[in-house]
């Protein structure tokens, strides 16, 4: 079977880390999204994955040293119009010849699952149905689809985002669906077309739209708290199945995942729910916890982070603090004794020698 991912979007959620990398390339435990996903395919025997994207994504996917699964999955891609995004129902569209002719499997490219990919193509064929989405019960489920189901599956009402408060059920669109052939005939030609809000809600009139509620571990991550929740829940997960490869004589609060090549100095403390990525350099006396630093990151002697993003190769100097819910862009740099307040958002490469006292973004 053949699946296509999604990754053509924007991720101005995720921003400003999503300005540097698309979706599919943030890490999650030091591996990039994409590779979980392309892991959990091929285990379900999908022998070919289309990437619809973009062409800026589509460079950073050529670029990215990814690891793929050793069985053979040929990788294809189909682009988006220059400057035309297709959103979710036009990319599928416009590969409509790569897809063929047999059911495929479409993939949101900034999911985070354990689904069990042959339960769900087994069940859209029992029922021959021309769409069939997975579903997942969520504690909020105003911020996605959510589906009203009927006992043999069949989906009887598909709302997209309803106004909290208002949503039939707690059972949400998950982001992976399989559908036939048919589909094509729904989706317009050569236009962005949401395929929620547009193409769900006639396949429910039709009565062609079914449902495959699973359990087990699903998160998107389409906003920052996302990111950070899918890593406190991972991090539990794999406590004490992966290696923490550090170096240096600070201690290592668990959970947590220090990646290869990291060093961190005499009296610090790294954790817990804490990731640094490869080649971070820690000094002494530095406090993280409850933070993700992506690789090649510098924290100079007596910092302090809690509850903070830090992206790549960003250099932090001595006798920084930064607060709760900071993020902070790709190859920036904090100055000796700067203080974030909660909330400050760093875009990328900037530059930072004053302390910024209250929640706001640093152009
Ligand atoms: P936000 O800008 O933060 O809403 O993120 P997004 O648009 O990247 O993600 P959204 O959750 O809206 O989309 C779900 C999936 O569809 C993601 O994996 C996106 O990469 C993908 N996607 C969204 N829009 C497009 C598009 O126009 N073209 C393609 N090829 N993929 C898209």
């Amino acid at each position: 079977m053949k699946a296509l991912i999604l990754a053509g979007g924007f991720g101005t959620r995720l921003r400003p880390l999503s300005c540097t990398r698309p979706k599919i390339l943030f890490p999650i435990l030091n591996k990039p999204l994409i590779e979980w996903i392309m892991e959990k395919l091929s285990e379900s025997n999908i022998n070919e994955v289309i990437f619809a994207v973009n062409r800026q994504t589509a460079l950073h996917l050529k670029q990215a040293k990814l690891k793929f699964p050793k069985n053979e999955i040929k990788i294809t891609y189909s682009y988006d119009p220059p400057k035309k995004p297709l959103g979710t129902g036009g990319p599928i569209k416009r590969a409509e010849k790569i897809l063929g002719k047999e059911d495929f499997l479409i993939v949101n490219g900034d999911i985070f699952t354990d689904i069990n990919y042959s339960e769900i193509i087994q069940m859209h064929k029992e029922k021959g149905a021309v769409a069939t989405i997975a579903l997942y019960r969520a504690e909020d489920p105003s911020r996605y689809g959510v589906a009203e189901l009927s006992e043999d599956g069949k989906i009887r009402r598909f709302i997209e985002k309803p106004p909290p408060g208002s949503a039939p059920s707690n059972i949400v669109n998950a982001g992976i669906y399989v559908l036939s052939p048919e589909i094509f005939s729904y989706i317009p030609k050569g236009r962005k077309v949401s395929l929620e809000r547009e193409i769900f809600p006639i396949l429910v009139r039709e009565e062609k739209l079914y449902g495959y509620l699973f359990k087990g571990l699903w998160t998107d991550i389409g906003k920052t708290e996302d990111y950070f929740m899918l890593h406190r829940i991972l991090l539990e997960t794999f406590h004490g199945k992966v290696e923490c490869l550090v170096k240096g004589e600070g201690r290592v609060a668990q959970p947590s995942l220090c990646g290869e090549g990291s060093v961190i100095g005499k009296g610090s403390t790294i954790g817990p729910y804490t990731v640094l990525g490869r080649k971070v350099k820690v000094g002494r006396d530095v406090q993280i916890k409850n933070s993700i630093t992506f690789d090649g990151v510098s924290i100079a002697d007596s910092s302090i982070i809690n509850g903070a993003i830090i992206g790549e190769n960003v250099a932090i100097g001595k006798g920084v603090q930064i607060n709760e819910d900071c993020v902070i862009g790709d190859h920036a740099s904090i100055g000796n004794g700067v203080t974030l307040a909660k909330g400050v958002i760093i875009c990328p490469a900037k530059e930072v020698l004053e302390s910024v006292t209250a929640s706001k973004c640093v152009f």
